[in-house]
């Protein structure tokens, strides 16, 4: 694989640019998760600049390299301004889950014997998996049923000695509703816990929204109770990926998420997130963002922001089968289907229409929908996104839901999936008409949704795993990542 000679820049730069033709893209709109186009190319330029700028200036030692001190402690300072406490302190960390890591890390350390998490159902995974890799207990609790918001009294059940932490969203992502902060934060509280707003998604959206005229509830580091907050400066930031903050009630809370270690002859480690080495390039990226963009920046995309989802939500509300789920704060929309139009084929059809909108399963009797993410580009295109959704809902319709094959979902369950190899999983996975992985070879014709008709059929892969207890779900993802990574047979 690897060559025996060194080649130019210029022919590597072009087959980055061959393979990049395959995926989906990052700008224009079309892609409705996962990537954040604020529409203004000159910002997200300045930040590639600023990035590649601090790209090789290594985080692992502050004294080395004071530049990033100074970039870090102003953006955690501007964060900080934003989120109702001027010169609190926080930590620059690589994104959503690392920040909310640290945060149950500081939680679990602030209460020693307290083992629980508690969460509603609808809190991001990134809080399952700092449970497990920090040796906790992840106790969920229940949303209401038509607000999608996490239920007081449920929390006001469990919140006790043992719980090291209480998490809130600010909003949650499934549905894009703010849970109720305040009264939550003040159960945690008056029980001796800490609480965690995660506002990963919302943080750097809901001020410039409440700016622009909407309703948002109080839900940061202002609201009595919370301990700690992170804001994601890659996701409505519009930074490039890898910027998030964590800000903490004081510095005694923020000193539990660092670590040290002199526990060995060489340097010596002193790290206030999860990695060691790290590279300052995302710190540049989102100074220069917050610094290209300002607050009036951030206020317009705001108020493009608030005008685009309220046309996408009310849109949808008229399209026949589709109804919007709760009544998203923030701009994350959620659309379920009916028994006439299944929403995993409406994606499918989508796709081959050149959009992508994001499939999300049915959970904890919140029915499966497909969820879009609304940025700062999306006000120009949102006429064209519902055509779109409009034209894929009728020919859903026409096609009619996914067919599970009778009895598939129910033998994989049964089945003991820890004892399959890779491979006999994939072959099994394919004679149920399900392929595993990543065609070999990265040639855009193998590739979806590159050109009409190439573009996937996951609707009864989807269907099936809806089907599916969530413990399977996860041990079939697994074993997809597994057989992606693989090499191609
Ligand atoms: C509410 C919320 N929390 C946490 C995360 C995790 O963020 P990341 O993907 O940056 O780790 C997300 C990601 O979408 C999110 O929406």
């Amino acid at each position: 694989m690897l060559p025996d000679h060194g080649r130019p820049a210029a022919e590597l730069l072009a087959e980055l640019n061959s393979l990049r033709a395959a995926d989906l893209p990052v700008r224009g709109g079309k892609v409705t998760a996962y990537v954040y186009d604020t529409g203004l190319p000159e910002v997200h330029e300045a930040a590639h600049r600023a990035y590649a700028e601090m790209l090789e200036v290594n985080m692992l030692d502050p004294t080395a390299f004071p530049s990033m001190v100074a970039l870090e402690r102003q953006v955690v300072g501007a964060v900080a301004e934003t989120l109702g406490r001027p010169g609190a302190p926080g930590i620059f960390t690589s994104g959503g889950t690392e920040s909310i890591m640290l945060a149950v890390k500081a939680a679990r350390d602030a209460r020693p014997g307290a083992t629980r998490v508690v969460l509603p159902v609808t809190a991001h995974p990134a809080f399952h998996k700092a449970a497990h890799y920090l040796g906790l207990e992840i106790v969920p609790v229940p949303v209401d049923p038509v607000t999608y918001r996490a239920s007081v009294p449920a929390f006001g059940d469990t919140l006790d000695e043992r719980t090291a932490l209480a998490v809130v969203s600010a909003p949650s992502y499934p549905q894009g509703v703010v849970d109720p902060v305040g009264e939550i934060a003040a159960l945690a509280a008056s029980r001796g816990v800490l609480c965690h707003v995660d506002a990963c998604v919302g943080g750097w959206l809901l001020p410039w929204l409440r700016e622009a005229g909407a309703a948002i509830p109080p839900f940061d580091l202002a609201v009595p109770g919370v301990t700690s907050i992170s804001c994601d400066l890659h996701k409505f930031g519009y930074a490039p990926k890898g910027a998030s903050v964590l800000l903490f009630r004081d510095a005694e809370l923020r000193r539990r998420a660092y670590f040290a270690s002199a526990a060995w002859p060489g340097y010596t480690i002193v790290n206030a997130t999860v990695q060691s080495s790290r590279s300052a390039g995302p710190l540049g990226g989102a100074w220069a963002t917050l610094e290209a963009l300002g607050r009036e920046g951030y206020r317009e995309l705001g108020r493009r922001t608030l005008e685009a989802t309220r046309r996408l939500a009310e849109g949808v509300r008229k399209i026949p089968g589709l109804r919007v789920l709760g009544e998203p704060e923030a701009a994350l929309v959620a659309i379920a289907g009916s028994p006439e139009v299944d929403v995993f084929v409406l994606a499918d059809e989508a796709r081959t229409r050149g959009w992508f909108l994001q499939p999300q399963l049915s959970y904890a009797g919140i029915p499966a929908n497909i969820h879009i993410t609304v940025t700062g580009v999306t006000l120009a295109g949102v006429d064209a996104m519902l055509e779109v959704i409009e034209e894929a809902a009728e020919a859903a319709r026409r096609r009619g839901p996914a067919e599970v094959p009778e009895g598939l979902p129910e033998l994989i369950a049964s089945l003991d999936l820890d004892a399959l190899d890779d491979a006999t999983f994939a072959e099994l996975a394919a004679s149920a008409g399900i392929t595993l992985g990543l065609p070999a070879g990265n040639g855009p014709a193998a590739q979806p949704g590159t050109a009409p008709g190439t573009a996937p059929e996951m609707a009864v892969v989807n269907a099936i795993l809806d089907a599916l207890p969530a413990a399977t779900r996860e041990a079939i993802l697994l074993r997809f990542l597994s057989v992606t990574y693989s090499p191609p047979a």
